[in-house]
């Protein structure tokens, strides 16, 4: 029997030309690929560039351009390395494309019909000089723990702790050097925490469709306990999927001034590039999705596979869209055992 294939690799975010990891992924995803057309399987292999963000809004403005012109400069400089690495995508995309709004307000707005989004109040640190709230990357401070300076706002490089960045002594923003204030705003949020949510993911995620080790590291997200006061811990939390302007993302429809998070948009931008395929084919995108013998399979590294095994597929089901079949998960390549790092040079 013919098997219907729609094959992905990871998005990688348009900040930056590829690094060995992207290749690594790429070259694997592709061989698998090859060998499913050579058993003349019928495949469509996608993937795209994750645009949308605050860091790649803020690496556009230091380079003194709009964001859409800065990652359509990103995404001049590809083509050379799937030649060069004989890589065969079908199709290269933009989560900032058309295909991907339109989608990502529709998937939106079947949760909302589900009650699947809630809205809720939240205290965050803003920077006064360049009118925005920061994320954890862009906030430092002297670690709570070990008193090391110029720490992240979510974790100490020196010891290790992890913290919020609120518990940072004598905080200051990255991007302005201003000494952040807290400051309330109100936030979207996906309920991921939903019984209904937690008991299809509970299922499928150990239907067997995982690798044994990821589907066990995934059941570990699961367990409650309590915190001996009386609170319960761990479990499910609710996911908090928008973002305050300014910031390049996907407007939040019926709310000014609000953005999808983009790991909100970034996965349904594999849905958007194999629209964008489709359409310039002439193929029907729903019908061609809504065929049941349809697999459909994302090849993903493991430091992403919270995003592919929760938030993903819960956002797929409740909007009654099709769940992926397959993630395949693949390690960090390392050096003398650590995780080679751009950042550790
Ligand atoms: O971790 C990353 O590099 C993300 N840009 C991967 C996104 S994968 C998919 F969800 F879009
Ligand atoms: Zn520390």
């Amino acid at each position: 029997m013919t098997r219907k294939l729609f094959v992905t690799t990871a998005l990688p975010y348009a900040n930056a030309a590829f690094h060995i990891g992207h290749m690594m992924e790429y070259i694997q995803a592709d061989i698998w690929v090859r060998f499913q057309r050579m058993l003349h399987h019928e495949v469509n292999f996608v993937c795209a560039d994750d645009a949308h963000g605050a860091p790649i809004m803020i690496a556009a403005e230091k380079a003194g351009h709009t964001p859409q012109q800065f990652v359509v400069q990103i995404a001049a400089g590809r083509r050379q390395y799937f030649d060069g690495f004989h890589i065969g995508f079908d199709n290269w995309h933009s989560t900032d494309g058309a295909e991907n709004h339109a989608l990502v307000k529709d998937i939106y707005r079947a949760l909302r019909k589900n009650d699947l989004i809630s809205t809720r109040t939240i205290e965050q640190f803003f920077d006064p000089v360049k009118n925005m709230f920061l994320p954890d990357r862009y906030i430092k401070g002297e670690c709570p723990k070990c008193a090391s300076p110029d720490q992240y706002g979510d974790n100490c490089e020196v010891c290790g702790a992890v913290y919020a960045p609120t518990d940072l002594k004598n905080p200051f923003s990255a991007l302005s050097g201003a000494k952040p204030v807290l400051k309330t705003s109100e936030h979207y949020f996906f309920k991921l925490s939903d019984p209904p949510c937690v008991q299809f993911l509970e299922n499928w995620t150990q239907d067997g469709k995982l690798q044994s080790e990821v589907a066990n590291k995934v059941k570990e997200w699961f367990v409650k306990g309590d915190d001996g006061q009386g609170n319960s811990t761990g479990g499910l939390a609710d996911w908090d999927i928008s973002r305050d302007a300014p910031y390049f993302g996907i407007e939040i429809p019926d709310a000014a001034g609000k953005y999808f998070y983009v790991w909100l948009d970034a996965p349904v931008g594999y849905l958007a590039s194999l629209k964008n395929l489709l359409d310039r084919r002439g193929t029907n995108f729903d019908t061609y999705l809504a065929d049941p013998q349809l697999e459909q399979v994302h090849f993903i590294g493991k430091d992403i596979v919270t995003f592919h095994t929760l938030f993903w597929p819960a956002i797929l089901h409740f909007s009654g869209r099709k769940v992926p079949d397959h993630i395949f998960v693949h390690g960090f390549i390392t050096v003398g055992g650590d995780k080679m790092s751009k950042s550790r040079g």
